[in-house]
């Protein structure tokens, strides 16, 4: 069965300032972007990666993936479930991988794990669990939320496509933070295998300094 990476691109990602989107920026001289790719494109079990992006995005994305296979670029939408549908509509069959751009590290291992939980599930999902006490508020603290089973889901996130085609129809559009979320709305068995820390998504200041220092000390 084929594995499709797809790798959507296609966010404005400014909040970390910086007048290019985040999956452009420079970690180690590669863009978050090829990084990203790299990591995939470079696994065994996966097949073919495809990148989406933004309209005005398609020049820089062709620059970042210089000699690269990465087949057309596909063109996102305006928010994340427009970019992974026109992703999803590329790719006619098989397993897809989700990924965000925006996680410039993906450890081989991650892969296989979701690759095997999938045998078993409609899909799967790297997961963390949280250190922190967790809370609601807004300047005080309203309640206090029980961490306990609570985790951090991260991407890729392994789908056969016609399930995740299944659940976003079902979703009809409705935003959503990642593709596992419309899976279990729908229904569906997602899977978790464990995820790693070098996947975090690249959202603040904080977490850029960390994935330099992860380059730098090699460790990626
Ligand atoms: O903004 P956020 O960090 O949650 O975005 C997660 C991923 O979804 C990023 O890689 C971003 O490029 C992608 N995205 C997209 N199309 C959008 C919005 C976000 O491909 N319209």
């Amino acid at each position: 069965m084929t594995v499709t990476a797809l790798i959507v691109a296609a966010g404005s990602g400014t909040r970390m300032g910086g007048d290019v989107p985040k999956q452009f920026r420079r970690i180690g001289g590669k863009t978050v972007l090829a990084h990203a790719f790299d990591a995939l494109a470079s696994h065994p079990r996966v097949t073919s990666v495809r990148v989406i992006v933004a309209p005005d995005q398609l020049e820089l994305a062709r620059e970042a993936l210089a000699g690269r296979d990465c087949g057309e670029l596909i063109v996102g939408g305006a928010d994340r479930a427009d970019s992974v549908r026109a992703g999803l509509d590329a790719v006619a069959e098989g397993i897809v991988l989700v990924h965000d751009a925006a996680r410039p590290f993906c450890p081989p291992e991650v892969v296989d794990r979701l690759l095997d939980a999938l045998r078993q599930g409609d899909g799967a999902v790297p997961v963390l669990p949280l250190a922190d006490t967790l809370a609601r508020g807004r300047g005080r603290l309203d309640a206090m939320v029980e961490r306990s089973g609570m985790l951090r889901v991260q991407t890729p996130q392994a789908f056969h496509a016609e399930d995740l085609r299944y659940a976003m129809d079902e979703a009809g559009g409705a935003a959503a933070t990642d593709e596992s979320s419309v899976m279990v709305a729908a229904g569906l068995k997602v899977l978790t295998v464990e995820g790693d820390p070098s996947l975090e998504k690249l959202t603040t200041d904080a977490d850029w300094r960390r994935a330099e220092a992860l380059q730098a000390a090699q460790m990626i």
